[in-house]
């Protein structure tokens, strides 16, 4: 009996001990003398070390909520604030050759496959896709820059935000460089009507070409889930 009860505490001791080391994180094979453990094994905080015992504390935190990283600078205005956006927006950029020139390359790689390369809203993937309204409105042209601003950085119906693709400085000097092309091309009519149609059958929009692109060079190869 004596040595069943010297068993159990036998069991009861090693189960104590291995508890110890699983609170105190050790290396690979924690190496003990006597009653030392080696410097490696000191109780520390690893960041990427999950708290798996759910009150162990860990490295691995989130940031406090509102935290901004250095050199973020979080866009204030909600989707629906457009009109927000062009009254307390001021574009900080002057318009430069430079920018005007950095404007070009962004536009020419951004906004050109949906805008076309004259703001028309004739770019290649509209033989696919509802055209966008033209940038040469009279609307767009009152716009303050704010509001135009507006549009990459939060998105506009089919547009997707562009936030991640263009920056701020990317942004400002697009809008510069739109308003250098509306000094050049002819005020286009009011898009409401040409946009409502494409809209209302998008379905039908992306399986095919439609007539409405005519004018665009529709590309004559194969179309997504065409064959
Ligand atoms: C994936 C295609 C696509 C890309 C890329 C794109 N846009 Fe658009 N954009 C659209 C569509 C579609 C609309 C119309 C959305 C709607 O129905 O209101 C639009 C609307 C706009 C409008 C508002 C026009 C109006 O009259 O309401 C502006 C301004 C604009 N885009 C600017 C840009 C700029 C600047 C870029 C490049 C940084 C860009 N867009 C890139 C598809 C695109």
């Amino acid at each position: 009996m004596r040595s069943a009860a010297r068993a159990t505490a036998l069991v009861a001791l090693t189960a104590l001990l291995s508890a110890c080391d699983v609170g105190l994180p050790a290396g690979r094979t924690p190496h003990r003398e006597g009653n030392r453990l080696d410097m490696v094994d000191q109780p520390k905080l690893k960041p990427q070390r999950r708290d798996i015992f759910g009150s162990r504390p860990t490295g691995l935190m989130e940031p406090q909520p509102g935290t901004i990283a250095v050199g973020e600078h979080p866009y204030p205005y909600a989707q629906n604030e457009a009109d927000r956006a062009g009254v307390g927006l001021v574009n900080p950029l002057q318009p430069s050759p430079e920018v005007v020139a950095h404007g070009k390359f962004v536009y020419e790689n951004v906004c050109i496959a949906c805008h076309g390369p004259k703001g028309a809203g004739d770019g290649h993937v509209t033989a696919l896709f509802p055209k966008p309204p033209s940038l040469m409105t009279q609307k767009v042209r009152d716009w303050p820059d704010g509001q135009l601003f507006h549009r990459p950085m939060r998105g506009q119906n089919s547009m997707p935000s562009h936030a991640r693709q263009v920056d701020a400085h990317d942004a400002w000097s697009v809008i510069h460089y739109i308003r250098e092309m509306q000094k050049v091309e002819p005020v286009a009519p009011p898009s409401a009507v040409a946009a409502a149609p494409p809209a209302s059958d998008s379905a039908a929009a992306m399986a095919r070409p439609t007539g409405a692109a005519s004018s665009a060079t529709a590309p004559a190869g194969p179309v997504k889930g065409g064959k």
